[in-house]
């Protein structure tokens, strides 16, 4: 049964056109995103992914929940572990890992019409260049600023708050993609400085990694004034390289920019008052990155805090927190410990 506003986005779609979107990367933000477009007649949504997520949304459906209490069903849903029907596809979400773009090019390329705009909607620094070198399609970035994860099998939950940022583009079927979601209730946000919208998100991600390597759950992470103070640090490097390059990163939270690395650097009791609502966090959760190295999977670090040091390089500057965070990481990475936060504030060259 479709919701009123979904019919109201199928009146809006091209007179007789029924969109084929193809989810590529069916996991955590794919099948978020895919549920919602599920909903529009207008939209025949092919989701590409694992056999094992086939599976999965084959014996208990797809359904999505949000901490605002929008929640949709989906099934049955056209699940694809082969690309083949690729072909079949206007439009491409792309949703794998970072770390997944490089195999998943030479399939996109084998199967894709090459007029299909490709939708990247990875975390990070550099993916738009990485695609518009290597295929001819056009390539449209979005961020998402929210987290998703998956609560039980079939269900993915959407835990926080935000707009998805989507570059302003002229692609007709993204553009409906855009208007469906928002009639749908999940906010987005157009926008025509997309460097700016990536940057600023970089800057929120920095924390993946110190996640990661505290090895505790994010709350217990931000509530220690050594982790925080080390992140305040990444932050300030980043900024630096930002005012260098001369762009202003996209605010993402309540606070300026450039007061977050203050922010974090208050005594914990003040940082825990002001924080407020922004620590409404599981108590259990931790950051992808973290999931990653559990997992035993390689992590988005080089598009993240890798990228900082990368852009510190082009421009003969220095930061030595963000190589100590991906040293770290790569360790973790390769099986072994990372240091402890004492080593890490030393090593960095800083006093807690
Ligand atoms: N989740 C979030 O809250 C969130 C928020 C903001 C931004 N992002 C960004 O969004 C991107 C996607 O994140 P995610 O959390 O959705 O990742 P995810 O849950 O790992 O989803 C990606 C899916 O694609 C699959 N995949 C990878 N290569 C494939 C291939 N060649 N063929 C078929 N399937 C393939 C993966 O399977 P395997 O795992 O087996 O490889 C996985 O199921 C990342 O860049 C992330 O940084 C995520």
């Amino acid at each position: 049964m479709l919701s009123e506003q979904a019919q109201d986005a199928g009146q809006l779609s091209t007179a007789g056109q029924r969109y084929c979107i193809g989810i590529v990367g069916a996991g955590s933000i794919g099948c978020y995103l895919g549920a919602h477009l599920c909903q529009d007649n207008a939209l025949d949504v092919k989701f590409f992914g694992r056999e094992t997520m086939a599976l999965e949304l084959a014996a208990h459906g797809l359904s999505v929940t949000s901490f605002d209490h929008h929640s949709y069903f989906a099934q049955p849903v056209a699940f694809y572990s082969s690309l083949n029907s690729l072909i079949e596809c206007d439009v491409v979400l792309l949703t794998v890992k970072a770390t997944a773009l490089v195999p998943m090019l030479s399939q996109l390329k084998r199967f894709l019409r090459p007029d299909v705009p490709v939708v990247a909607m990875q975390n990070g620094i550099g993916i738009g260049e990485m695609l518009n070198q290597d295929l001819a399609n056009p390539v449209v970035r979005a961020i998402v600023p929210f987290n998703v994860v998956k609560s039980s099998a079939g269900q993915f939950h959407r835990a926080s708050a935000g707009a998805i940022v989507w570059q302003q583009n002229s692609y007709g079927v993204v553009n409906y993609i855009i208007q469906t979601l928002q009639q749908l209730k999940l906010p987005v946000q157009l926008c025509a400085n997309i460097t700016a919208a990536e940057y600023g998100k970089l800057l929120l991600n920095l924390n993946n990694a110190l996640n990661a390597i505290s090895g505790l759950p994010l709350l217990q992470q931000l509530l220690d004034r050594k982790w925080r103070l080390l992140l305040a640090a990444a932050m300030q490097e980043w900024l630096s390289i930002c005012r260098n390059a001369g762009v202003k990163p996209l605010a993402y939270t309540a606070l300026p920019n450039v007061l977050l690395p203050w922010f974090l650097r208050l005594p914990t009791a003040v940082f825990r008052h002001v924080a407020g609502k922004m620590l409404t966090i599981d108590a259990h959760a931790r950051s992808s990155m973290s999931d990653d190295i559990r997992s035993h999977k390689r992590t988005e670090i080089m598009f993240l805090n890798g990228a900082v040091v990368r852009m510190a390089q082009l421009q003969q500057i220095a930061a030595p927190v963000n190589s100590v965070l991906v040293e770290q990481i790569k360790r973790l990475e390769s099986g072994e410990a990372a240091l402890p936060i004492d080593e890490l504030l030393h090593q960095a060259g800083l006093k807690a």
